[in-house]
Order: C-alpha cells, then structure tokens, then sequence
C-alpha cells in the first residue's frame, strides 16, 4: 500500500514541483489556502498556518505517515516588514506541525534555509554556527531549533536558492530573467552575492528521497558549487541563447534592501553526497535541463 504523504505550501514553487514528482509513489493530500492548483490525484485540504486552533484539527483527521513542510513567508522583504506575522506562520505554526509528528509517529520533513547563515565565510557544513541576518532567517533557525529539541524523526533540509520554472501563475526569477531579456531588457546581477543555487525539480526529488528513508538530522541540498549571481545569468545567457550584454554585472554592496542580504551561503554538500541516491546537479546541467524542460512545458 501507498504511504500518505502531506505537503504544506503544496501551491507554492517548490510544493507544485513536490506533488507533480510524488504523483505515482505517495497517496498526497497537500494544503492550500485559497486556490487550488490544476494537478492531478492529490486530496486537498484547506489550511491557513495563520489560524494555529486548525493545523491539529485538520492533520488528526488523516492517516498521514510523512509531512513535508514547505509552507513559510518565504519572501525575505515580506518577512521582514512582518516580523509578526513571519513568526507566527514560520515558528510558531512549524511548532504546532512539531507537535502533532510527534505525537503521532509522523516523519517530519522541514524546509530550511541558507538564510540562517550570515554569508562571511561561505562553504557552509551543516555543523556551522548560524547567525542569521534577517528576521526570515531568525524564523527558520528557531523552527530547527524546536525540532531539534522536540522531535525523534525528522529532517530539517536547507535548502539553497531554487531555481527553475513554475507549474504556479506566479513568475520565478528564471522565468522573469528569460521574459524580460526575450523583449531586449536588460536584467541587473549581483557580482558579489554567491550561492549554491538548487534546480527546484532535483530538489524535489531529493526531498521525496528523504521522506522515504530513515536518515535523521540536517542536511544542505543545493549545488556542488559556489556561484554568484551574475554568473549564473550568464550560464543561464548560454543555454537560453540569450546575448550575455543583457546582463548588467552590480555590486550589492551598493544597494539597500528592507531585509540584509548574506553575501556568500554557498554549501558544502559532502552530507548530501553519502546520503542521498539523488545526485544534486551543478548549475550547468540543472540549466541544461529547464531548457529542455521548458520546450515542452514539461517543467
Ligand atoms: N525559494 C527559495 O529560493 C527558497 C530557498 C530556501 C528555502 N526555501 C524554503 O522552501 C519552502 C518553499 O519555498 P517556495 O519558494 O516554494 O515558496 P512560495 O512559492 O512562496 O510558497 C510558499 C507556500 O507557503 C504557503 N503559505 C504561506 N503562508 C501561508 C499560510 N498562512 N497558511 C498556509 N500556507 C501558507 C503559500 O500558500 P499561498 O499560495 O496560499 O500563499 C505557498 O504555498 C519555504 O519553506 C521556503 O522558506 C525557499
């Protein structure tokens, strides 16, 4: 028999990629607030984290064995002008999703961040200390730490920058990078901001993998290297046949955001590497395959 799997955020960027990938393999029930999105053989369930009474409510009432919980304010600028509110849906709902786990025997996989590093040294282990700039970052850190200390079966995976195309309306960057450089804009990248940017479908697969095994603590999915900004879009230029001249190398040092930026929270992913089947791609080939992807629309 199929295991149940629930997926918070279902009908964000990473949650869509979850259930398209889960499809064959998980019976899904996956939470929405307002609009369902158009994909096919999930159970969803209505859930807004905003109303802590409902989350028990709604999980006692299905035989669930994993959660994957993506739900979050994950919009560092949004979290930052509601520090209230960030708690609440990042800690304070992520508590409550802890509890009822653990009360019911349920493996819990979390969505973490990179974000909880202040990006001074960069090449970050799992075993780092953190020290996030942001009040995102903060959010996320006090949920692994609540998992940490409360919970018997979880993950808490940190993810990269993901990237990628959306089975959402909502545009990701790639896909703004590409429609505005097909019309001849020019699109502004950070020189001096690096990371281990994760393609959102191996991402995914790595996350389904987790679910699956007995492996239990943190580990960092992103890509084995450190990249910046700007040379991502230029990689980006190459397989998109894009003219690189639309990507206008700048300094973040330069400009200032409602929510500090880190500057390098690139990853070592040697964890990842002995522990997952899933291989985490580089940026050349996670690029190479959107673009084959995005061809057929098959994201
Ligand atoms: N994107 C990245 O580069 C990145 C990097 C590292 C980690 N992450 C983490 O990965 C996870 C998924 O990110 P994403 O990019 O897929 O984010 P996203 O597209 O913004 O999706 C966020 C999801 O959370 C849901 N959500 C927000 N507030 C909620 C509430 N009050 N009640 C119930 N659901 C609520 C949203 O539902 P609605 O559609 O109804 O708003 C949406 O489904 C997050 O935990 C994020 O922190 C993301």
């Amino acid at each position: 028999m199929k295991k149940s799997l629930l997926i918070t955020g279902a009908t964000g960027f990473l949650g869509g990629h979850l259930i398209s990938q889960a499809g064959e393999n998980w019976n899904i029930h996956a939470t929405y607030r307002q609009k369902i999105q158009n994909l096919q053989n999930v159970n969803w369930v209505k859930l807004d984290l905003n109303d802590l009474s409902q989350i028990e409510q709604i999980l006692n009432t299905r035989k669930i064995d994993v959660v994957i919980h993506a739900a979050a304010i994950a919009d560092l600028d949004t979290a930052e002008g509601d520090s209230e509110l960030t708690n609440r849906i990042n800690v304070l709902a992520t508590q409550k999703i802890v509890d009822f786990c653990e009360s019911s025997k349920t493996r819990l996989i979390f969505i973490s961040t990179d974000m909880v590093f202040d990006g001074e040294k960069g090449n970050y282990t799992e075993d780092d200390p953190v020290n996030p700039l942001n009040s995102y970052g903060v959010s996320k850190k006090t949920a692994e730490n609540y998992i940490r200390q409360f919970s018997s079966n979880y993950v808490i995976a940190r993810s990269a920058l993901i990237y990628g195309f959306s089975w959402t309306e909502s545009q990701t960057f790639s896909q703004i990078m590409l429609k505005r450089t097909k019309k001849g804009e020019s699109v502004q990248l950070f020189t001096d901001q690096f990371r281990s940017p994760i393609l959102v479908n191996n991402l995914a697969q790595a996350l389904l993998e987790l679910a699956d095994s007995d492996f239990c603590g943190t580990l960092h999915l992103g890509a084995p290297e450190r990249i910046s900004r700007y040379e991502f879009g230029i990689l980006f230029a190459k397989y998109f046949s894009i003219s690189s001249n639309l990507f206008i190398p700048i300094q973040m040092k330069n400009y200032q955001f409602k929510a500090a930026r880190p500057k390098d929270t690139s990853f070592k992913i040697d964890s990842a590497k002995k522990i997952l089947k899933t291989e985490l791609l580089d940026c050349h080939n996670g690029i190479q395959f959107i673009k084959e992807c995005s061809s057929s629309r098959q994201f």
